[in-house]
């Protein structure tokens, strides 16, 4: 069965799903632009409903101004470490789309589904080219809004995702240091269901 020294899935399944996991020990190195291109390229490709591709990204390399001012909108407990990553990328996802053949943009209740599968993408081809990526809920919306020109109507700072080259735990402040371990899961009859819904 698939498996990792920390995971071990249930059924066989593709390694990359059970060896992608949120690191936040990164080594500080950059990025090189083309690899942080084709992660976002990975992203822009997910599926959305409607095709209406709600997702946006706004990014920063290491050593960059920009990347500066996306940690700036981080909170507290994510900038102890993720300001080490190679880049960082905000996901803002548009809440209010018009449906095909309309003009009116109505509130559209899958916008945070589909950049959610968007940023998987993008985690995923991050992995695929040797790095780690760990997104952030802990991330100042209103912050970030102001800071990049974010419309305070029709758009929402969803995450930050932080990209970068695996380090040792050791590298890590200590209180974040037992935690720099692939989590587990819950059983896969916990959270499916040949029948009812349990809740
Ligand atoms: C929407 C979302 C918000 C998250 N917010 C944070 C965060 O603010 N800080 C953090 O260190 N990790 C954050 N994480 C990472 C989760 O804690 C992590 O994905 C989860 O524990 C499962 O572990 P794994 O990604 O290593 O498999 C977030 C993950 C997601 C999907």
């Amino acid at each position: 069965m698939t498996e990792t020294a920390h995971r071990k899935a249930a059924h066989p399944i593709d390694p990359m799903f059970i060896e992608r996991w949120s690191s936040r020990s990164f080594t500080g190195e950059a990025l090189p632009l083309e690899d942080l291109l084709t992660i976002l390229e990975a992203a822009r490709w997910a599926p959305s409903a409607n095709n209406t591709q709600p997702w946006r990204f706004i990014y920063g390399i290491k050593g960059t101004e920009q990347f500066d001012r996306i940690a700036s909108t981080l909170m507290g407990f994510n900038q102890a470490w993720a300001p080490n990553a190679g880049a960082l990328v905000i996901a803002v996802s548009k809440t209010h789309i018009a449906a095909p053949g309309q003009t009116e943009a109505k509130f559209a209740r899958w916008h945070a589904h589909d950049t959610g599968a968007a940023t998987l993408s993008l985690i995923l081809q991050a992995n695929n080219l040797g790095y780690q990526a760990h997104p952030m809920g802990g991330i100042e919306g209103d912050k970030a809004k102001e800071i990049f020109g974010i419309p305070h109507e029709g758009y929402e700072v969803q995450s930050a995702i932080a990209i970068g080259h695996l380090a040792p735990a050791d590298n890590l402040p200590e209180n974040f240091r037992t935690r720099e371990v692939p989590s587990p899961r819950m059983d896969l009859g916990e959270i499916t269901f040949d029948g009812n819904f349990k809740a």
